[in-house]
């Protein structure tokens, strides 16, 4: 049994080798580019521990744990076009370093790369791991849909808001750990509390994610911070501020909704500090926080095995990037 940080060294190490080749360059570079400069890799990693809360690793566990992490790539090229966002991870995004075009393809490479990895999985976890792999793809997709399609709306309900992250963000750290679970040989019970552990935690995550994304750090967050502000992303935070204004705000709420100047990030951050949703963010990412645990709990593996795991959701509660 390993810890996260073991396990995302060793899953560094094997992500490193060249995954394309030289030629063309204006295609292969800008890939290289984005999967060098790293990010959290706890994708792969939920993964590999689910996998080693179990048994010894599968044979076919980093081709998983490769594509599941391939996968994860592609969606934030393209997200990052769909989003209007100049940096990711600290750096430049694909599509302002290069170009559109660019970020399309490379993208769309890293997609067909993820499944030349799952295409080497050993036959007898394969159809099982595809099935899982494909229905969560599609998953994410309708995600990144209904955030976009958000983006128009004036009406969006906490419900709609948390179905709409559990597609694009919580059901891949969800299949991860179930992946895991298959390599590692466990009951259907088991997997699908795993499942459920991945998905609370991941709505927990986004929820996280969607803070940050306000609130956050500019020097260790990594990403635009306001970016979904600017883009006018449909947030619990906007919900929440929605919901809260008083007489006395509601018309400059109203009127942030269709602003594009600069000082328009800063304005709402105060609304949504006025009204306490960064105060309400730590009880709604608590409510799906205690929920992931009781399905941990529920796991049938002796609960000494699960520790790592319960350090990994500690980590993500608190993660500052
Ligand atoms: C970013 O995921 C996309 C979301 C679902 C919020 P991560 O925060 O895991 O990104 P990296 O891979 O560590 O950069
Ligand atoms: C992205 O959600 C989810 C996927 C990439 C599928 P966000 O748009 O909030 O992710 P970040 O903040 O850009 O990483
Ligand atoms: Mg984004
Ligand atoms: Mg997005
Ligand atoms: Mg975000």
């Amino acid at each position: 049994m390993h810890n996260f940080s073991y396990w995302a060294q060793a899953f560094s190490k094997h992500f490193s080798e060249q995954h394309f080749p030289a030629q063309p360059a204006n295609l292969y570079e800008p890939c290289n580019y984005f999967l060098a400069i790293g990010g959290k890799r706890v994708r792969p990693v939920l993964c590999l521990m689910a996998n080693d809360l179990f048994d010894e690793l599968h044979p076919s566990a980093w081709q998983v744990a490769t594509a599941i992490e391939l996968f994860h790539n592609f969606t934030l090229v393209h997200d990052d076009i769909m989003d209007a966002a100049t940096l990711r991870r600290g750096l430049q995004t694909v599509h302002t370093k290069y170009n559109v075009n660019t970020a399309i393809l490379g993208g769309d490479v890293m997609l067909i790369k993820a499944y030349e990895y799952l295409a080497k999985v050993q036959p007898a976890v394969l159809p099982a791991i595809l099935h899982l792999f494909n229905t969560t793809a599609t998953e994410v997709c309708e995600g990144q849909q209904l955030d976009v399609d958000f983006e128009a709306e004036q009406e969006v309900s906490l419900e709609s808001y948390i179905r709409m992250i559990t597609l694009k963000t919580s059901v891949l750290l969800a299949a991860s750990l179930e992946m895991g679970a298959m390599l590692g040989g466990t009951s259907e019970g088991n997997r699908r509390h795993l499942y459920e552990f991945g998905k609370n935690l991941g709505i927990a995550f986004q929820i996280q994610d969607d803070y940050l994304d306000a609130f956050g750090d500019p020097a260790s967050f990594g990403k635009e911070v306001g970016g979904d502000i600017k883009q006018n992303k449909k947030t619990f935070l906007w919900i929440h501020t929605q919901a809260q204004v008083n007489a006395e705000q509601q018309k400059l709420w109203q009127e942030l909704q269709t602003r594009k100047d600069a000082n328009k990030i800063a304005e709402v951050l105060e609304l949504y500090s006025a009204t306490g949703a960064d105060v309400w963010c730590k009880e709604l990412q608590d409510t799906y926080y205690q929920k992931a645990m009781q399905h941990l709990e529920a796991v049938a593996v002796v609960n000494a095995r699960k520790q790592h795991l319960i350090e990994v959701a500690q980590l993500l509660m608190n993660r500052t990037n």
